[in-house]
């Protein structure tokens, strides 16, 4: 196993809509792996394999904290079914250091996919999985969770983020 690169915004690939998964071979399985390894250490919630520079729909989640443990999610070729309700939390990326925001977002949602066997699963969602599913969903049609904001806070973000940016390259 091995900690990828987590590609950050504006790389394109993180814009880019992820082809589906064809099928589930050794390759398959290593990225899934090196994904997983790679939450981990970010250490982050979930993570979609665009954020790795891979543009196929693939997502691992673990939701787990201190106090509670959760299972390990792999999903492949997930697609929203079914989603109710509306709540806004403050939501974060791993491709957005530095940076969180109010994101509403469907409160439940039931998702279908394959696992990483390839058996068909549908699974539920409520709170704060739900939205980690619908946040690593939307990594795979090259959306990310500051799309999802008002066109004012978006500018925001952009004007202090190339503000950032300069910044680094200027080695401050
Ligand atoms: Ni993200």
């Amino acid at each position: 196993m091995a900690v990828l690169e987590i590609r950050k915004y504006p790389d394109e690939v993180l814009k880019r809509k992820a082809a589906p998964v064809e099928g589930i071979d050794d390759d398959l399985l290593r990225l899934v792996d090196d994904m997983i390894e790679t939450m981990y250490a970010a250490p982050g919630v979930g993570l979609a394999a665009p954020q790795v520079g891979v543009s196929i729909r693939l997502i691992v989640i673990d939701v787990s904290t201190r106090e509670e443990k959760q299972p390990l999610i792999v999903l492949i070729n997930p697609e929203i079914i079914e989603a109710e309700g509306f709540v806004e939390l403050e939501e974060g990326c791993l491709s957005v250091p530095e940076y969180t925001a109010p994101v509403t977002r469907a409160e439940r949602i039931k998702v279908r996919a394959l696992d990483r066997n390839g058996a068909p699963v549908v699974i539920e969602g409520i709170d704060i999985f739900a939205r980690a599913l619908q946040h690593e969903i939307d990594h795979l049609d090259g959306v990310l969770f500051i799309d999802r904001l008002s066109s004012i806070k978006r500018e925001f973000f952009k004007k202090r983020y190339r503000k950032a940016l300069r910044e680094i390259h200027a080695g401050a």
